[in-house]
């Protein structure tokens, strides 16, 4: 890169020396290393934690404002209310595209040719079939365990089977040299992620059932495919209804990616140390997990039946705006106008309420909707509905259980980690692990005291009551038993 023009720089002062400093910008973007030349002496009492005299730190709680990487897959302008992947509006991927066409234009950057998508479809269906031994592996959960709990350790799980794949077994460079080996290797592990997210996902959901696992059938799409193991119990030519296919399809797409989320930063963090794809997308699983994240649509769907029934809204609005409620499925870091995904999960739901019928919680999530968009406390927030706020509906509506809602956005999510993942491990300059720094405000040094001569430490943690334990057994004695 040459030499930045004067102009394209930022002139700083630092008035603890008197000196200046001038830091080019690029892309917009200041290097936050820049700034640990800029030292000064340590102030007449100041701690040494400051570490001031090694130059300064910039302090980022929750990465508001904080570029972590430079990427060229998904862009979103939050002011516009605008997502395109690479390049490609994502109003024109959900009328036109497909979820394995945009899966593909997602990890390798261009739309496919008819031929390559061919294949690519071809291989992720071929790889969409689970080891035996997996259907053990699943039914080691209890019927009730958390469909994402099981998700989670599935993925995490599945890399125990390819050695091949482990970074820690055949070499750290596994995934970061670009030679056809090592490329194609990557791709392996790419159609058995995707192939094996639903598969997963419905075994999950049949473990919840009490029902066999279903071999994924062949002559289906993906979404097709996905509901066939979720729902087929033997009948003869069983075929999932044609506007539910398509219509999960649609939500595939538009929750295929979103930049640097949460989940994905944490794909990013894992991967950053060079563990192998499956780890490193089982982290980004858990974080999906949370309520403020993918979590949010079975959120909105608890909040929707608290509330009940229309009028109950006022009600619910001023709780939240006392903050004793949190308002599921709006508000978003990025979009602060609106979620561009919102308007055509709205769209696909009614289209999903045709086959359906509409679900009774439609007309307290329009009248949530419109209160909210109205008033002021919103409106000064910049709080507009996400993703999350139309798409509990149309799950609910096609009869997923509430708590496989964040499954439903897991499965379409590991393209988006996937091809972050890829762009990680082959960027120019090789993979740095990420750590990141922090502003110590703990004890200074103190010397250790003998446990006799100690009083109460400050905190102490809670008793709890050990259920496990009868009152007989309490009132018995045996050798060991707690005098205290
Ligand atoms: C997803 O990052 C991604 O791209 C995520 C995602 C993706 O595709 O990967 O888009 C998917 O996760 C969508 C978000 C789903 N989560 C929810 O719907 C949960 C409810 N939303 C909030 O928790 C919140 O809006 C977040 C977590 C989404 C964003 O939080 P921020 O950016 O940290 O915003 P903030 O908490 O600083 O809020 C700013 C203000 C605060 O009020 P003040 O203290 O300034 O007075 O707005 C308030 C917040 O209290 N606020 C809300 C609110 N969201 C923010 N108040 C009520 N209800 C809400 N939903």
């Amino acid at each position: 890169m040459g030499k930045q023009p004067e102009s394209e720089s930022l002139t700083v002062r630092d008035n603890r020396t008197g000196k200046t400093y001038n830091v080019p910008i690029v892309n917009n973007t200041v290097s936050a290393s820049a700034f640990k030349s800029m030292s000064a002496p340590k102030k007449e009492g100041e701690r040494d934690e400051n570490d001031t005299e090694k130059g300064l730190r910039v302090l980022d709680k929750g990465f508001m404002n904080t570029a972590v990487i430079q990427s060229e897959i998904t862009y979103i302008d939050g002011d516009a209310g605008v997502l395109r992947y690479r390049g490609y509006p994502i109003e024109q991927l959900a009328l036109h595209s497909s979820f394995l066409e945009t899966a593909y234009l997602l990890i390798y950057g261009s739309l496919p040719s008819k031929r390559q998508l061919h294949t690519f479809e071809t291989e992720v269906m071929h790889h969409s079939g689970a080891h035996s031994d997996a259907e053990d592996f699943f039914r080691s959960f209890r019927y009730d365990a958390h469909p994402m709990a099981i998700l989670t350790s599935a993925f995490s799980y599945l890399g125990s089977y390819y050695s091949e794949a482990n970074p820690s077994l055949q070499g750290q460079t596994l995934f970061t040299k670009r030679d056809p080996a090592s490329i194609s290797n990557m791709d392996k592990q790419i159609y058995r992620l995707i192939g094996k997210a639903t598969t997963f996902a419905a075994m999950a959901y049949r473990v919840r059932q009490g029902r066999d696992f279903v071999t994924p059938p062949t002559g289906f799409s993906y979404t097709g495919a996905f509901l066939y193991q979720m729902d087929h119990l033997g009948e003869e030519n069983y075929v999932p209804n044609p506007v539910l296919e398509k219509a999960l399809d649609i939500l595939f797409i538009l929750h295929a990616d979103h930049e640097l989320n949460a989940s994905c930063t944490t794909v990013l963090q894992t991967g950053s140390s060079l563990v192998d794809p499956y780890s490193a997308i089982a982290a980004g699983c858990a974080s999906l997990y949370g309520p403020l994240h993918g979590g949010a649509n079975e959120a909105v769907i608890r909040m929707l039946i608290s509330i009940g029934k229309p009028e109950n809204v006022p009600a619910f609005i001023e709780a939240v705006k006392r903050r004793e409620k949190v308002l599921s499925g709006f508000g978003h870091r990025v979009y602060k106008t609106s979620d561009p995904r919102s308007f055509i999960v709205r769209r696909t739901a009614d289209e999903v309420f045709k086959v359906t019928g509409k679900d009774e919680l439609l007309e307290t999530a329009m009248a949530l909707h419109d209160a909210a968009m109205k008033d002021e406390f919103f409106i000064k927030r910049k709080l507009a509905p996400n993703v999350d706020f139309w798409s509990g509906l149309i799950y609910r509506a096609m009869g997923f259980p509430l708590d496989f809602f964040p499954v439903l956005f897991v499965v379409p999510r590991v393209v988006g980690w996937i091809a972050h993942w890829r762009q990680m491990m082959l960027q120019e300059g090789g993979v740095k692990i990420w750590r990141p720094r922090q502003v110590y405000l703990g004890s200074g040094k103190r010397d250790y005291e003998p446990v006799d001569s100690r009083p109460d430490a400050q905190i102490a943690p809670s008793p709890v009551v050990h259920s496990g334990i009868t009152k007989r057994t309490n009132l018995a004695s045996f050798k060991g038993k707690s005098k205290l």
